[in-house]
């Protein structure tokens, strides 16, 4: 089919990047698919392996925040949309580096709005930013409650500051510039090909290898977990049919204690490795809490469901099944990413373990 739509996904070697890229490529022949990427430790190409030969596939490597760059690709390939999702994405780690999530997430976005802005800002039909968010830039929830597309934005972390701060300059300049974009703001996603420093494939590899699970705190603090192939459904869904300067919320209608996710993940793993029922629950170590931690996160995702039809596809534990076998199949995936850079942090960020 002939190409009609030219698009760039950033951050498409990374966890959900790559989910939506392989989606894209996949099911939109008449697209043709730009993946910028830098490739830091959380972006891979073996995640994309599979499509990366397709003629209607371009893998473009390089900085958000490189302003001369992005400028040129934008004037050779005249993007006709961009989604964008590449970002520094780690809280812990945006507690020791705030400054470099402050260049990527806040500078990188600003580069590529103004790439965007200069290319089409006397012809914007057909043309969109979609903008990838997260449910952290509303804070943190009380014991009850949900996160609406209403809620205020009250950051926490330097990592939701930086998220927060991106989406308002998205919203200006739609508003200033006329650019026509959606955001979404999503909750924790968990599936294949998560780097394994978020907690379900942390604790995965952990379970593994026998060595501790450090559960901050108290373990009591709540998170609401999508499955990544559904959340790729839902930036589909928002990219072809969302509405121009509106949010979208998207979540499991899932919430979980840490430490009940983490005593379903361990019984589940038991089993699979064919271990001992309670084997893997003796791993369990609660370590020092996370500097401001957001107590509970909970979606209303209401609006999309209502108007898109989105709803997720899986439960968590037949969700949480998959993922898992997925990492035991995929262990030398798990064993090339847990090299350098992941096992300098992994020292660092659980010293006292
Ligand atoms: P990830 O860390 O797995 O992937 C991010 C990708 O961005 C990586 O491939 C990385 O190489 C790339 N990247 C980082 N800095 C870059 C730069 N300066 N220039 C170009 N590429 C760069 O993250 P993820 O979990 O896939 O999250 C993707 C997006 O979705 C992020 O914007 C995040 O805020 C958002 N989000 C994530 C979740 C979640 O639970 N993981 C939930 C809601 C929203
Ligand atoms: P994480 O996967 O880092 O996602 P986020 O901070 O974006 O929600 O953490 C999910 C929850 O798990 C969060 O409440 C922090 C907690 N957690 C631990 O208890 N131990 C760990 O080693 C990690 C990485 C997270």
């Amino acid at each position: 089919m002939a190409v009609n739509k030219k698009i760039l996904i950033t951050g498409g070697a990374g966890f959900i990047g790559s989910h939506l890229v392989r989606r894209f490529v996949n099911n939109y022949s008449n697209y043709h698919i730009y993946n910028l990427d830098v490739l830091n430790y959380a972006g891979n190409l073996e995640n994309l392996k599979d499509i990366e030969h397709k003629d209607h596939y371009t893998f473009l490597r390089g900085d958000i925040t490189n302003e001369v760059y992005i400028n040129s690709i934008f004037n050779a390939y005249k993007f006709d949309a961009v989604i964008h999702l590449a970002a520094e994405s780690h809280v812990d780690r945006s507690i020791k580096n705030p400054l470099g999530f402050a260049k990527t997430n806040i500078l990188g976005t600003m580069v590529l709005l103004n790439a965007f802005v200069s290319l089409w800002k006397n012809d914007w039909k057909g043309k969109r930013f979609y903008q990838i968010s997260t449910d952290e830039v509303y804070g943190s929830l009380g014991a009850s409650g949900l996160f609406k597309e209403t809620t205020p934005y009250n950051p926490n972390s330097p990592y939701s500051a930086s998220k927060a701060s991106s989406d308002h300059f998205v919203r200006a300049f739609g508003e200033t510039y006329g650019m026509p974009y959606v955001i979404s703001n999503c909750s924790n996603n968990y599936g294949p090909n998560q780097f394994p420093e978020k907690l379900i494939p942390l604790f995965i590899n952990n379970i593994i290898n026998k060595k501790p699970l450090p559960v901050y705190g108290d373990g009591n603090y709540t998170r609401d977990w999508l499955y990544v192939k559904d959340h790729a459904m839902a930036i589909d869904l928002v990219f072809h049919r969302g509405k121009n300067h509106e949010t979208y919320n998207i979540g499991g209608f899932n919430e979980y204690k840490n430490i009940d996710l983490v005593k379903l993940l361990c019984k589940q793993m038991d089993k699979k490795l064919g271990r001992d029922f309670g084997t893997s629950e003796k791993l369990i170590t609660y370590v020092k809490d996370r500097p401001g931690h957001d107590l509970r996160y909970a979606i209303d995702a209401s609006k999309i469901n209502n108007e898109l039809g989105w709803a997720p596809s899986l439960t968590f534990e037949a969700g949480l099944s998959k993922t898992i076998d997925w990492y035991l199949d995929n262990k030398a995936w798990l064993e090339n990413v847990t090299s350098g850079d992941h096992m300098n942090y992994y020292t660092n960020q659980y010293a006292d373990i």
